[in-house]
């Protein structure tokens, strides 16, 4: 079926990616991504701006009426991606609003704008950090009692509560596809990104936030993107929510260790900062529950461990790195 999507956040790291594999598929009609640049520039979406059933708008999610605006005239079968929100949470620790006036009323305003005019789909990306720090490992969708540490996870688990009231007030389907770490090209945030930004910036050393110890889910950018829509074509009808990651678990102290060697630097003294968590609000230990996903019949295809080589690789050629 022919659809148009809507992408918010969609000149960003995911957005991006998400734009360009919509604009792929010949069954896609119109993208629009709609993004306020506030964590991004035009950089990304420009080139993509050749094909003519793409168009950028430059906005804010808060406006409703702008919002509202693009959809206006989509049907039912069309479909918001919901990407835009706030993505650093130590922003959140210092400003306690950032992550409810993002996730939070930035939902609510995106699913307004959707009931005032036509589609009734939307695909959210939310998080890990939902489940605060986690009674159970692996984590399953089920585990609770959903009790996030950050402002960010707070902003989520409140946006993912808008999703289900509104498709049960509003006959809406959404899906809530909650990320593990997504990396590839294009970030300029997260661990991988930090630690080559500080190693270009002094080449002997690294100052690692937190004891290394923290272990999380890595997956690549290209198959978050595929699993969301390969999922969201299985979950049917109505509100679900989704781990979206692949199995096991890397170390911040490995990344530093792939990092380095992907640099070719050697004699990096590392310096760890802190105790167990890199930050107030950091969750130590991610590990999914895939089995979910799995029975949907999609599982990543690169592990944790490759997929941060491989975004390590993709940064370093965007920098024009050169090995000492
Ligand atoms: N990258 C990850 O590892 C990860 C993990 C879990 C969840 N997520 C979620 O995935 C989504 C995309 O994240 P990303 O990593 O691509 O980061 P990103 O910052 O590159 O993407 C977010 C985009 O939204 C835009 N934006 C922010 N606030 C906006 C607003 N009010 N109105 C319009 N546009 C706005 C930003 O300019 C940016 O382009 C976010 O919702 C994030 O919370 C990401």
């Amino acid at each position: 079926m022919r659809r148009r999507w809507c992408v918010t956040g969609g000149a960003g790291f995911i957005g991006s990616h998400f734009v360009e594999r919509l604009l792929a598929d010949e069954d896609t009609a119109e993208v629009v991504a709609y993004d306020n640049l506030s964590n991004t520039t035009t950089r990304w979406i420009e080139p993509l701006l050749t094909d003519p059933r793409l168009s950028f708008v430059h906005a804010d999610i808060l406006d409703t009426g702008r919002l509202a605006g693009e959809l206006t005239g989509w049907s039912a079968a069309d479909v918001v991606v919901h990407l835009a929100s706030s993505v650093d949470m130590r922003r959140g620790y210092h400003d306690r609003g950032l992550d409810l006036r993002q996730c939070a009323d930035g939902t609510l305003s995106v699913l307004n704008a959707m009931r005032e005019t036509g589609p009734r789909t939307v695909l959210f990306a939310s998080s890990s950090t939902v489940y605060g720090d986690p009674l159970v490992l692996p984590t399953p969708e089920s585990a609770g009692p959903y009790a996030p540490i950050s402002m960010y996870g707070a902003g989520k688990l409140a946006a993912e509560a808008l999703l289900s009231a509104f498709c049960h007030l509003d006959g809406f389907t959404a899906h809530a596809f909650r990320f593990g770490n997504v990396v590839g090209a294009r970030m300029n945030h997260g661990v991988i990104h930090d630690f080559i930004e500080k190693l270009g910036d002094r080449e002997d050393r690294l100052h690692i936030l937190g004891d290394g110890r923290q272990r999380k889910n890595y997956f690549l950018v290209e198959e978050c993107v595929d699993g969301i829509l390969t999922a969201s074509g299985l979950l049917g009808e109505g509100f679900h929510v989704l781990n979206l990651g692949n199995a096991g678990t890397v170390s911040v102290d490995e990344i530093a260790a792939v990092v380095i060697e992907e640099m070719g630097l050697t004699g990096v003294k590392q310096v760890h900062e802190g105790g167990t968590r890199g930050w107030p609000g950091d969750v130590p230990v991610v590990e999914y529950d895939l089995a979910r996903l799995h029975a949907l019949g999609w599982s990543a295809r690169t592990d944790c461990l490759s997929a941060v080589r491989i975004c390590a690789r993709r940064l370093l050629a965007e920098r024009g790195w050169r090995r000492p």
